[in-house]
């Protein structure tokens, strides 16, 4: 609890507590900033942000996992004068205020236990927590949606990250117990149960550090608008991939150099796969959505190259493991986790032999999480 921290540092008085979950993708990657779908849950490790508002026009923040303060004024909030970390609240302090909203001086104590940089998006998850707890502090009322795209808004903006709107959407969103599918063009949602009686979620994180902001993230991208951009010379009417299907997309994908037409195949592939995969997932066929699943990872490795030998070793332990129904990287890439939909009864038993044969490989282990889906961001007062 970050509470008594907040006390040590910032004095006596009422505190309240946002939270916000990070989140696993199950299906639907590389889609949501090309106008796709995608079907994320929200997981039980969590951000958590003691806050009390001030009376001056400062924003202080001590992030409790690494001991390190950051400061600024709201008037003069900028990426450059603030070290990485703190660009995330601040990012959205600075977003909430260039769309015309009135904030608060704040005193916030951050602890996480979203493991950092491994693709389970604890970025969105102190982008989320941010959100709602200058908005709580400000009396400001913003729907969880607009809150999303205000958060996506910060991190593309502030950060320099060109990241899409799923994970700062189901952070926000989510439900225990469930998926949440997103048409990330319409921000039209709907939950699809995702039972752990029957499915167990089994993290795998290899480890592989990615910083995005670095990564080709940005240029897998462009490539993709690039892609777009051909096709539309001749489909006028493609203005995003939530325009495409396969049919359309194979009719028109010989004008396309090599390369764009594996990245964007992926993504009209994925799509078709994510809408697929509600329907399935909804109708209980735990089988069809882990072939699904499998075909998703697939299709990242080799349509969109962002997959690594890491991740590809733990989806092919996956396939030959009793249980199993489905396994694939999960969110942006280039190292991170997989997620692997397992019986119950088969997890821990898939758990201990991906670790074994990851250390026969690569000489270390992974870590490894059984996760729940779990309810989106909160507020709530402090217990005193
Ligand atoms: C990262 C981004 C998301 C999404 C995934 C890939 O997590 O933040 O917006 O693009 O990568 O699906």
């Amino acid at each position: 609890m970050p509470s008594k921290e907040f006390l040590d540092l910032f004095g006596p008085g009422p505190i309240s507590i946002a939270r916000a979950p990070g989140r696993v993708n199950l299906i639907g990657d590389h889609t949501d900033y090309n106008g796709g779908y995608v079907l994320p849950a929200a997981i039980d490790r969590e951000v958590r942000i003691a806050f009390r508002p001030a009376d001056d026009a400062r924003v202080e923040i001590a992030a409790l996992d690494f001991s390190e303060k950051a400061a600024s004024d709201l008037k003069s909030l900028d990426a450059a004068s603030v070290p990485a970390w703190a660009r995330y609240p601040m990012g959205v302090a600075s977003i909430l205020q260039k769309e015309g909203h009135v904030l608060r001086g704040m005193r916030m104590a951050l602890r996480s236990n979203v493991p950092i940089g491994a693709g389970l998006s604890s970025s969105a998850a102190v982008e989320a927590a941010s959100a709602l707890a200058f908005c709580h502090a400000a009396k400001l009322r913003i729907a969880p949606e607009e809150l999303a795209r205000i958060c996506q808004r910060a991190e593309n903006e502030f950060v320099g990250m060109r990241c899409g709107i799923m994970d700062q959407f189901v952070s926000l969103l989510g439900k225990s117990g469930c998926a949440l599918f997103i048409d990330c063009q319409t921000l039209q949602h709907a939950l699809a149960p995702l039972d752990d009686s029957k499915a167990q979620m089994v993290i795998c994180d290899t480890r592989v550090k990615r910083e995005l902001t670095r990564s080709p993230y940005n240029q897998r991208r462009e490539e993709c608008e690039k892609a777009l951009a051909i096709i539309r010379q001749h489909l006028p009417s493609a203005a995003t991939y939530h325009d495409l299907n396969v049919t359309l997309f194979k009719a028109q994908e010989h004008h396309l150099p090599d390369l764009l037409l594996k990245r964007a195949r992926h993504v009209v592939t994925e799509n078709g796969r994510v809408l697929h995969a509600v329907k399935v997932l909804r109708a209980g066929d735990l089988i069809a959505f882990g072939a699904l699943m499998d075909a998703s990872h697939a299709s990242l490795r080799d349509d969109f190259e962002v997959s690594c030998p890491e991740l590809d070793l733990l989806v092919d332990v996956a396939g030959r493991s009793p249980g199993v129904y489905g396994s694939r990287m999960t969110g942006a890439g280039f190292g991170g986790c997989t997620v692997t939909l397992v019986a119950p009864r088969n997890a821990a038993d898939f758990a201990q032999e991906a670790a074994a044969e990851f250390k026969a490989q690569f000489g270390r282990e992974p870590a490894v999480h059984m996760l729940k889906a779990s309810d989106g961001a909160t507020v709530e007062s402090a217990k005193p």
